[in-house]
């Protein structure tokens, strides 16, 4: 469903004519339903790449396919269909709005297109959602009434409310304890294969890596296999 062929990114700096070179030469194909880790240090480009895959950034050189659709080809209203109801993202921080309840935050993604799920529609998978990840008692909470671990549930759950076919997790555990960690680990590896979700996590940890069917290392702008190189 997903195919990056000679993928290249660089950031202009001023004054410098070379330029940052992130990402070099990016092949990879990511079959329908599977698990994807991409690891690496920090600064490795583990963001860059999910950004790309994820429409938030056009990448310098090479083609991203979703469902062989050529990204850099799309109007930027398909750009956006896919980025709202085919893409979930999770990130490190969970973004959710402070001043809204669980189930408010959770259904923010259903707003914009009401056509894809009605109302009532969207406030049973949002309910259903939650209570599966241990949090019906919290829908009318607050995240600043949450641990750290229940609100990234809630972000997970966010991202997952439209449907998704892709789940992009940029270091989703990276504010969270050990424990805490593991859970979301768990969780996401459980609504891969529940919720038929494409998933693919960026992280620096080969602990949380480990969990996810492939393991892939960003290495000066390169991806290999783990332990191939
Ligand atoms: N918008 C940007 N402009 C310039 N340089 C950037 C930008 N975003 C990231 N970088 C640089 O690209 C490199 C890779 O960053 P990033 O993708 O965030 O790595 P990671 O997520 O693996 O920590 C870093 O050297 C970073 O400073
Ligand atoms: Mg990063």
């Amino acid at each position: 469903m997903l195919e990056l062929i000679n993928v290249a990114k660089s950031y202009e700096s001023p004054g410098d004519t070379v330029g940052l070179c992130v990402l070099k030469d990016i092949t990879l194909k990511v079959e329908k339903g599977r698990s994807v880790a991409i690891v690496g240090p920090s600064g490795s480009g583990k963001s860059t790449l999910l950004n790309i895959i994820g429409t938030l950034d056009r990448p310098s050189g090479g083609r991203v396919l979703f469902d062989g659709k050529d990204l850099a080809k799309l109007a930027d209203s398909e750009l956006a269909r896919i980025r709202n109801r085919e893409i979930g993202f999770v990130f490190q921080l969970h973004h959710l709005l402070p001043q809204c309840t669980v189930l408010e935050n959770v259904l923010v993604p259903t707003l914009a297109d009401k056509k894809h799920l009605s109302p009532k529609e969207s406030e049973e998978r949002a309910i259903n959602l939650l209570q599966r990840v241990g949090l019906k008692d919290h829908l009318l909470h607050r995240p600043g009434e949450l641990s750290g671990g229940q609100r990234q549930r809630v972000a997970v759950v966010r991202a997952l409310i439209n449907r998704p076919r892709l789940l992009l997790a940029d270091e989703p555990t990276g504010s969270l304890d050990e424990r805490a960690s593991q859970n979301i680990a768990e969780l996401l590896v459980e609504l891969n294969r529940s919720e038929q979700v494409t998933l693919i996590l960026a992280t620096h940890s080969m602990k949380l890596a480990e969990n996810m069917g492939r393991v892939l290392e960003l290495n000066n702008g390169g991806l290999a296999e783990k332990g191939k190189h």
